[in-house]
């Protein structure tokens, strides 16, 4: 898919204030730190649309992009992030699970996971609620560059394991690299399709 053109629209406090043209949109969430808003970059080819953090957590509203004038790219809150206060971190878990519950034009929901790690519990059980609540989901494993091809297809295959408990048909995955630039097209192309 060739990006014509990429704009950041607004980040929105609640789903109640999200656009309502029914454009489809694509969701990425994951654990904080784990490589959103790099990977949003990687796959619009701009440098910096969405914001790389040092500091983890400070991604914290629905910030949409719309590509190509046809579809959203939708960067949210990681979770799991423990530095911010109770409050906040509830208030986070509120917008996101309205999110998910109530945004009928969610064509994928993106859950990104650190191809570094073994299946952390906080991934499984988020990966467990989404489906749950039949959202569309697929996998996208982050920052594979840190290890080697070895360490990372066994943690794949670990996540894997640990889902098919539960899932009897296991959620699709793609295994990127925003450093090296590795799965943008693979993550395209699955986007490309769900239009
Ligand atoms: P929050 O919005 O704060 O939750 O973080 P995020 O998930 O958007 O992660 P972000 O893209 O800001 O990246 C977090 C850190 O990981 C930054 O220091 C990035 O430079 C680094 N990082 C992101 N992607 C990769 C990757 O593919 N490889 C490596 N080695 N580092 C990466
Ligand atoms: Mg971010």
């Amino acid at each position: 898919m060739v990006i014509h053109s990429a704009e950041f629209i607004a980040s929105f406090p609640n789903v109640q204030s999200c656009p309502k043209d029914g454009l489809p949109e694509f969701a990425f969430i994951g654990r904080s730190n784990v490589g959103k808003s790099s990977l949003l970059n990687l796959l619009t080819g701009r440098k910096s649309l969405a914001k790389v953090s040092s500091t983890p957590g400070k991604t914290q509203l629905l910030n949409y992009f719309l590509i190509n004038k046809k579809w959203y790219l939708v960067d949210l809150p990681g979770y799991g992030y423990a530095r911010l206060s109770k409050e906040k971190i509830k208030g986070l878990a509120n917008m996101v699970n309205g999110y998910f519950s109530q945004r009928k034009s969610l064509t994928c929901a993106f859950v990104l996971i650190d191809a570094n790690l073994p299946p952390t519990k906080i991934d499984l059980t988020f990966i467990e609620e989404l489906g749950s609540q039949k959202v569309p989901l697929a996998l996208i494993f982050t920052k594979a560059d840190k290890s080697g091809k070895m360490t990372v297809e066994k943690n794949i295959a670990a996540m894997m394991e640990a889902l098919s408990a539960t899932w009897p048909v296991l959620p699709s995955h793609i295994v990127t690299s925003s450093e090296k630039r590795l799965g943008r097209d693979e993550v395209m192309a699955a986007i490309e399709t769900l239009i």
